[in-house]
């Protein structure tokens, strides 16, 4: 689509404001961007972008992006949309605040989200700057994924052009919905991918300081494994040897608890997202 759209980013000084601005800002789009904290009017003045008022900044606006802290969302989403013209898509970044029903209620607004997957492990990098850019949006290409259940397909098909520009360069971009989103971010990839990521980490601490390893020995086995791990379990590149699986096995009953799959439950989401949106009460369904 070539259509040119009038795009606010809201929070556009803050960690992923940045990222998506500085894409953004190099589409032909007319984007404003607002920003209420001085560190980030001055990141977003610095980048060579002006500070918009928010009343300015929405006013027409066929898409306005979030990109404010989720636990924000519901103030900002209370102060925001009721500003807004009918029709307006508002566009957030992570599916947490949407699945919590905190985003201001309003059957004149189309809500989506936009989460960006990062560049595959198994991408065919072959450019210096693919290779630095493991969090995607600047070189290396990367899958969105994304849910909007409001049904106007124009609006979707906008939408769709605002995140394939905003997290550049993109793939594909899998709609699914808000549920599924929040099903895969937290819990597939928070609760289980980033938490093994960091759990790599201690073990790689305990095989320097507990047992004395020599760090670059130490990290250079692990590194090397964990992409053949990875590339065996989840390509089928080779199979595990026979010795391996047998210690494979050994690791899981020492490690993961036989009930480990209750993180799946929709009751385990909920308390999850509790906790990470600091919500005082449960979440009501
Ligand atoms: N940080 C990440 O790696 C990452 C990745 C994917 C998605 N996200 C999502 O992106 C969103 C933003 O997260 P972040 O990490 O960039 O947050 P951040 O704290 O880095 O930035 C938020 C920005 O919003 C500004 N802000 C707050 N309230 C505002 C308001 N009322 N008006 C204008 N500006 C306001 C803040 O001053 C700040 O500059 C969240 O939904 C988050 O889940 C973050």
């Amino acid at each position: 689509m070539s259509e040119n759209l009038t795009i606010a980013v809201i929070g556009a000084g803050g960690k992923m404001g940045m990222r998506v601005s500085d894409n953004l800002a190099k589409s032909a789009h007319d984007v404003r961007y607002v920003e209420t904290s001085p560190a980030g009017q001055q990141r977003t003045i610095d980048a060579g972008r002006e500070v918009t008022d928010l009343s300015d900044a929405i006013k027409d606006a066929d898409v306005v992006i979030l990109a404010v802290p989720d636990i924000a969302l519901q103030p900002v989403t209370a102060q925001v949309v009721p500003q807004l013209a009918a029709g307006t898509v508002v566009l957030t970044l992570d599916p947490a605040a949407a699945y919590a029903n905190l985003l201001y209620p309003s059957d004149d607004v189309h809500y989506a989200v936009a989460h960006p997957c990062h560049p595959s492990i198994f991408l065919r990098r072959t450019t210096e700057e693919e290779y630095a850019d493991t969090f995607g949006g600047i070189a290396a290409p990367q899958d969105v994924l994304a849910a909007y259940e409001s049904g106007d397909e124009t609006k979707r098909a906008q939408t769709e052009a605002v995140i394939r520009a905003m997290y550049a360069p993109v793939v594909d971009v899998h709609w699914i919905t808000v549920k599924q989103l929040a099903q895969c971010e937290p819990t597939l990839v928070e609760t289980i991918a980033c938490m093994i990521g960091d759990f790599l980490k201690e073990s790689l601490h305990e095989a320097v300081h507990t047992l004395g390893i020599p760090e670059p020995a130490a990290r250079s086995i692990l590194l090397g494994h964990t992409q053949v791990a990875l590339a065996n379990a989840l390509q089928g590149d080779n199979p595990f040897s026979d010795a391996c699986l047998i210690a494979m096995d050994y690791g899981r009953s020492k490690i993961v608890k036989d009930d480990w799959k209750v993180i799946f439950r929709d009751d385990e989401l909920d308390k999850n997202l509790q906790a990470m949106l600091h919500l005082r009460e449960p979440i009501s369904r």
